[in-house]
């Protein structure tokens, strides 16, 4: 089948050995006539298939890995069957993970080559099926988009590529519905639509488009358009022409069934000029089709009471092992052991949304205060060296580590008194849900997820489970921690606020069934 005249992607199985012969029958004994999986009442189950450039716990550089690795377990909880498709990146080839060859071998057009790929599967769950596309010359490398100095120069290849791959795994046992996950994989959804004769298997497919951060769009300039291999009159404002430029994400913006975004807020926010990162006009074409679903968390994994990663595990009803987190913070960082002196901590993509230029300029006023700052991230170089060098002009207050550490991000969230997160715009944020859990009091700024988690402490009604500023300014980022400061002397009212934040719950479980009525939604209609 490798040679198959204009068939945009052909999936092929090799006979070659046990493991391949096992493992194709499997993928096609679930079906039954009407072409539905089905579960042992004999329903048809809903079939999702989730695709993302990162999923926890096989690859992670953000938020959006977390997101999916734990929507898809809340989701399989609620009956769908779920299967989950991205690159098999060097942490996936290197990590302990149980991989199993599935024998499926594919290739893809790209340009006027073919590529070839092959698919890897994992178990996680109950049942969920993990599909890795493996080609190591695109993904087996040190990162997963590039250094901390560039984005690696193939991306749009790299990601046509995956997208097309993504279209050839579903073909093995075609889902009810595809639900992509930003830029790299929004051409998956593209190509399906725009090329229907291409994929009939794939015919009453559905799709849904998930936004993480729209600022981050995949462009890439005209000349890459041969990759694509699409007709020239996509390559147009209506599709995926952009300023002159390629959008990947608007070709699956155009496309798609469904939009969704991360929280409420940031719905409204993308449809702004200022917000939509240039895409505005398209997002509010597609309002009728667009929602914001607030992302839940994974409490089996983010957790004070059971935290592996923590030095002592505590929960609402006593607050002595987060005293103990806080000295194991301050030792980890060669801080002084104050258990009085507030603990401000931050764990981040080194990356301008994040507030990193806010926080440098108002950084000096705050280190007058009597506090300590750790930081844990990697990212952009400029903010790196910065923090770097902040950290060795201010041993007894700050301390810094440039690295990707899920361990010290525990430590962190569970040792400091307050966590900021003084975001340019966030499309939901996480962190700041982590800290509510370990009591640990977040200090935002007012946009996006961020608004929607986080309410003001008043300390005369004692509601509210945090404090956010508004307006992006050194001054009011400096306003609001000296709110917080102030609070952190007051015992009492600051226990109520760590209560108050630690009975937050944003479990999937609230969100969970947001995403499934969708898909049934879709798949009904
Ligand atoms: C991106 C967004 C962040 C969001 C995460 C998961 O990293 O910047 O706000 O929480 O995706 O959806």
């Amino acid at each position: 089948m490798q040679n198959d005249h204009k068939d945009y992607g052909t999936a092929s199985r090799r006979s070659a050995g046990e493991k391949v012969q096992q493992s194709a029958p499997k993928l096609a004994s679930k079906r039954s006539t009407t072409g539905k999986s089905e579960v042992h009442s004999g329903m048809p189950a809903l079939h999702v298939a989730m695709a993302a450039p990162e999923i926890s716990p096989f690859a992670k550089s953000g938020g959006l890995a977390d997101m999916v690795g734990s929507l898809a377990t809340a989701l399989e909880r609620l009956g769908p069957k779920i299967s989950l498709i991205m690159p098999c990146y060097r942490s996936v080839l290197q990590g302990s993970f149980q991989l199993e060859d599935t024998g499926v071998r594919f290739t893809v057009p790209i340009s006027e080559r073919r590529e070839a790929g092959v698919v890897l599967r994992a178990k996680i769950g109950n049942a969920t099926t993990v599909y890795f596309i493996r080609a190591d010359r695109y993904f087996d490398r040190e990162g997963l988009y590039g250094t901390s100095e560039s984005d690696y120069p193939d991306n749009a290849e790299r990601f046509v590529f995956f997208s097309r791959a993504i279209l050839e795994v579903l073909k093995l046992d075609p889902p009810d519905i595809l639900h992509a996950h930003d830029w790299q994989t929004a051409l998956s959804i593209a190509f399906l639509k725009a090329e229907p004769g291409l994929h009939p298997q794939l015919s009453s497919l559905k799709t849904v488009l998930t936004v993480h951060n729209a600022a981050y769009q995949g462009v890439f300039w005209h000349q890459d358009w041969h990759l694509l291999n699409l007709e020239s009159r996509f390559f147009t404002p209506a599709y995926l022409e952009f300023y002159g430029k390629i959008n990947f994400l608007k070709g699956g913006l155009v496309f798609a069934d469904r939009i969704t975004t991360v929280s409420p807020t940031h719905a409204e926010e993308i449809k702004t000029t200022e917000q939509g990162f240039g895409l505005g006009g398209v997002f509010r074409e597609r309002a009728d089709s667009l929602v914001g679903i607030l992302n839940g968390v994974d409490y089996d994994v983010w957790n004070p009471e059971t935290d592996p990663f923590i030095s002592k595990t505590y929960g609402p009803n006593g607050f002595l092992g987060k005293k103990a987190c806080k000295a194991d913070l301050q030792r980890t960082f060669c801080l002084p052991e104050s258990p009085d002196v507030p603990l401000v901590g931050m764990v981040s993509r080194l990356a301008g949304q994040k507030g990193f230029d806010l926080l440098q300029k108002a950084l000096d006023d705050m280190l007058r205060r009597s506090l300590q700052f750790v930081l844990l991230g990697s990212g952009e170089k400029r903010y790196q060296d910065f923090f770097g060098s902040v950290a060795m002009a201010y041993p007894e207050k700050v301390g810094v580590r440039i690295a990707f550490d899920d361990s010290l991000a525990h430590r962190i969230v569970a040792g400091s008194d307050i966590l900021l997160v003084p975001s340019h715009y966030e499309p939901c944020g996480l962190a700041q849900i982590y800290a509510l859990k370990y009591g640990t009091v977040p200090l935002v700024r007012a946009t996006g997820g961020l608004r929607d988690t986080i309410h003001q402490f008043d300390p005369k009604t004692g509601v509210g489970n945090g404090f956010l500023f508004g307006p992006y300014q050194a001054s009011n980022l400096l306003e609001a921690a000296d709110q917080a400061l102030a609070l952190f002397d007051r015992k009492q009212e600051w226990k109520t606020l760590m209560r108050n934040a630690m009975a937050a719950d944003f479990s999937w479980d609230r969100s969970a069934p947001a995403y499934l009525g969708l898909y049934q939604k879709l798949a009904g209609g």
